[in-house]
């Protein structure tokens, strides 16, 4: 703890000499998320960290959690310096999306419109119409649905599915998965409401078909906690990161209870066990680094960085 504690006094000290803001997703160390709120940064879902560095006026900003948010900084604001904690931090959204295939799956459909989910690289929202984050995702597609337009949608297959029902549109769908969401089970879930039958599930839309269709709550990460703190019930089973708790327990107040939603293994046989492995990778060194030694900075090309901001800031203007 003590050893913690001067490191997280070292990150206030470079921030402020540096005029460095930071933000945190809620799926990053609570450590992070406490210290990004008290330094004047922000805290948010991927959506509200794209709106708030796009707006805010630090020459120099530290994104903590993967390298898409990372990315979605630096072409809204070219003109900043924006480092990461850990360049490693992917997604397997954004893995699962490689920018040729994709190029290939679009040409194939060229009367498709391309809405892309904000977990992608920097190449395959250059491709896009629409980038749209679980948030704003509905909206998005029900108002092109109501214009006629059929779609492309990548990566996230049950996001895509989840959408695709909810809004009747024509969309065909990429095939990739969150590694994290994916391994939820509606069986678990339903064993854990015989327990705590009173519990309220709420579930991120990353998570498969089965699972969304015993949730009485589906949505982004903010729409969770949101959900959390106004629901009137004592019990929650929670379908996504787990370090979404920290944030939620504290909005929700301390006689709510939070109980993980059940994943299909333990150990060995669970990849991720509700926790992304990539946004683990985000430290408080990993952060002192970023401001000491200007390491970790996230470099789009101006090529790229032109073309995939016109989506992003589509995006930006619809959910203003
Ligand atoms: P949110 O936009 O809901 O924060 O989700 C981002 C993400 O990576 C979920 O796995
Ligand atoms: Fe990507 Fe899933 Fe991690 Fe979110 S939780 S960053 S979708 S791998």
């Amino acid at each position: 703890p003590d050893e913690t504690e001067s490191l997280k006094a070292r990150v206030r000290e470079l921030l402020a000499e540096k005029n460095a803001v930071m933000l945190a997703h809620y799926y990053t160390d609570p450590v992070l998320q406490a210290l990004a709120e008290e330094t004047g940064g922000c805290v948010a879902d991927s959506l509200e960290m794209a709106r708030f560095g796009a707006a805010h006026p630090a020459q120099t900003m530290v994104v903590a959690g993967v390298r898409f948010m990372g990315e979605t900084a630096s072409i809204l604001s070219p003109e900043k310096t924006i480092l990461m904690p850990d360049l490693e931090a992917t997604c397997s959204l954004d893995l699962g999306c490689p920018e040729d295939e994709f190029a290939e799956f679009c040409d194939a459909h060229p009367d498709r419109t391309v809405v892309v989910y904000a977990n992608t690289s920097a190449a395959v929202k250059a491709r896009a119409d629409w980038v749209v984050t679980s948030s704003c995702a509905l909206d998005i597609v029900d108002e092109l649905t109501a214009n006629d337009e059929k779609i492309i949608w990548a990566p996230d297959k049950y996001l895509g599915s989840y959408i695709q029902k909810q809004t009747g549109a024509d969309m065909l769908l990429w095939d990739s998965a969150c590694i994290v969401h994916e391994e939820f089970k509606a069986k678990g879930v339903l064993d854990l409401k015989k327990v705590y039958p009173d519990a309220a599930v709420l579930v991120h839309p990353e998570s498969p078909d089965a699972v969304v269709e015993v949730a009485d709550v589906v949505g982004s990460t903010s729409q969770l906690i949101k959900a959390a703190a106004s629901m009137s019930n004592k019990h929650y089973i929670v379908a996504t990161d787990k370090a979404i708790f920290y944030k939620m327990q504290q909005l929700a107040g301390p006689d709510k209870v939070l109980l993980e939603a059940p994943t299909g293994g333990s150990g060995a046989t669970c990849r991720s066990c509700a926790h992304c492995p990539w946004m683990a990778l985000n430290s408080l060194q990993g952060v002192i680094d970023a401001l000491e030694k200007g390491s970790g900075r996230v470099q789009v090309s101006d090529e790229l960085r032109i073309e995939a901001a016109k989506p992003l800031q589509r995006m930006l203007d619809f959910t203003a």
